[in-house]
């Protein structure tokens, strides 16, 4: 062991892979993915090396928001299973030595929920302040569009809703809504799941009087809200209540914040969440992504939060997820071979001095879906920004081509099992990803070329050389240079990747590193002197 001491807890050394449930596995044959199906396919997460399975939602929700407008906190949705099926669940999780973290939606409720019906039904009862309300609405918009400020029908005040006006915020002023979370994450605790992401609970505690924002927009927004005044006593609170009592991992969605605000929620010495992970590669404007996105940007996130949370406190890196078009479509390049690309952009993630997360379908190369008429949407998001840009005038086409650049449906079609697809027997509830051939978990696990390889490969280095690969020191080695991404991990680690589709010499600093190492793992044509494009080395 090194001098700093490397902690071996499960959720340091495990790396996270996050399942989109309606897209796993479908196990009934109803086109919708379901518990049966994830059981099934625990086995193949397993193979791939992940120990920590972080589910989007799979509580009871009438799915506006794909269950992160949840009915009912302690219920699974009928879509996904029964409690019976959640039970298999943990038991095929445990016997393969997998940790299970659910995502719990804790800054808002599904307007469906009987908490928000009570306090429609009884605006003097005590449901009503279960909710935050107001005779006049303030100028802030919902992050997905529109203002955040609806009224219920038949109701005289507006109620606040960061996301869809289906989704009412919390008052988490109100000490039973935290005890009302509190005890949900121990009715799950309990039942044996090893922990929760916590979806975006930076915004839980609303600024007093909830004043105007200098710039509503979703971002700024974020910016605003994010860290408000209560935020790190309920956090406290929580962690006193439930975390310290299980073993278990917290993980805070985290937007609006910089690393400066993370490593006060992650400081160890005034612990609060165990990780969190930041929206710096987060962008739905679709400024950075497609083929021009810049590089130095790209590795300086790595870095910047290395440096604020790397050496006290723990980084998770989260890149793609069920809410962000594809990891090869954001930061690729069509014009280069997207089996190198993925390999590539796993790479520069994998190997952080973080715990990393593999969203599924990033480790088979999976790139962005078709759509080519509206009603292909799915995407809560994307329907409301269509909406809004056909009411500004904008034509149908012009109102489709935006919602198609932004749409979270790329990330979340169904999970290709096989050449043939292999998600289940029914019609699957959202059109799958056209193959571009071999982009399956069945033909690349029996090929150890594949994309999948080289991620069960980067896992396993992590797994075993934990001193280099989980706790190294992380040092950008070539922090402006245009396409090669070099860093340090430890003493020997070192990775570089070709980030451009041109062939790169490689400065003298990097092959004296090469010089003195072995290499352990490689994509791509590497030489002694240059990389070709998307190319990938890691020596030790
Ligand atoms: C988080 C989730 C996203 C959801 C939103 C509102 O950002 O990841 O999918 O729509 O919160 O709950």
């Amino acid at each position: 062991m090194s001098g700093h001491e490397p902690d071996e807890t499960w959720w340091k050394t495990r790396s996270v892979y996050q399942i989109y449930p309606r897209s796993f596995r479908d196990a009934n044959g109803d086109g919708m993915g379901d518990l049966a199906g994830i059981t099934q396919g625990l086995s193949a997460i397993k193979a791939l090396g992940a120990g920590i399975v972080w589910m989007s939602p799979i509580f009871r929700s009438p799915m506006v928001d794909n269950g992160y407008d949840m009915s009912g906190y302690r219920e699974i949705d009928p879509l996904f299973g029964t409690m019976a099926d959640f039970e298999a669940l943990l038991a095929e999780a445990k016997r393969l030595d997998l940790n299970i973290v659910l995502d719990i939606a804790l800054n808002h409720t599904s307007i469906d929920h009987p908490w928000f019906q009570a306090a429609l039904a009884d605006p003097s009862g005590p449901y009503r302040d279960y909710y935050i309300w107001r005779d006049e609405p303030n100028n802030w918009q919902s992050i997905f569009g529109g203002p955040a400020w609806s009224k219920a029908d038949g109701d005289d005040a507006f109620y606040l809703h960061l996301f869809d006006k289906t989704q009412a915020d919390l008052n988490w002023e109100n000490p039973e809504v935290r005890e009302e979370i509190y005890g949900a994450m121990r009715f799950w605790l309990d039942k044996g799941v090893s922990g929760f992401r916590l979806d975006v609970v930076t915004v839980i505690s609303k600024p007093p009087g909830l004043p105007d924002a200098p710039d509503p927009r979703p971002m700024p927004l974020y910016d605003m809200l994010a860290g408000g005044p209560r935020l790190h006593e309920w956090l406290r609170d929580m962690r006193r209540e439930v975390f310290d009592l299980y073993d278990c991992v917290a993980i805070g969605e985290g937007p609006g914040l910089n690393p400066e605000r993370a490593a006060a929620i992650v400081n160890p010495a005034d612990p609060m969440l165990h990780m969190i992970y930041h929206f710096d590669f987060v962008d739905h404007t679709g400024a950075r992504q497609g083929k021009d996105w810049d590089r130095v940007w790209f590795k300086s996130v790595f870095d910047r939060w290395d440096k604020g949370i790397g050496p006290n406190g723990w980084n998770s890196c989260v890149v793609g997820n069920h809410d962000l078009r594809r990891l090869i479509a954001r930061f690729g390049d069509a014009e280069a071979d997207p089996d190198q690309v993925a390999k590539a952009l796993a790479a520069t993630y994998v190997l952080q001095r973080a715990t990393p997360f593999i969203y599924q379908g990033d480790e088979l190369g999976l790139g962005d879906t078709t759509i080519t008429s509206v009603n292909e949407l799915d995407d809560v998001w994307a329907k409301t920004t269509y909406r809004l840009a056909r009411s500004k005038g904008q034509s149908e086409a012009e109102a489709l081509a935006k919602a198609v650049a932004m749409t979270r449906d790329h990330a979340r079609t169904p999970y290709p099992w096989t050449p043939e697809g292999g998600f289940g027997t029914g019609t699957p509830w959202l059109k799958p990803t056209p193959n571009r051939g071999g982009v399956d978990f069945a033909s690349q696990q029996a090929d150890e070329h594949s994309v999948w390889a080289f991620y069960r490969a980067l896992l396993e280095l992590r797994a075993k050389d934990t001193e280099t690969w989980v706790f190294g020191a992380y040092e950008d080695l070539l922090p402006e240079h245009e396409s090669l991404f070099a860093y340090r991990r430890g003493a020997q680690g070192v990775v570089c990747v070709n980030l451009g589709g041109q062939t790169c010499a490689l400065p003298e600093a990097i092959t004296a590193l090469m010089a003195e190492r072995s290499c352990i793992l490689t994509s791509g044509e590497v030489t002694p002197t240059h990389m070709g494009p998307w190319s990938t080395h890691v020596w030790v």
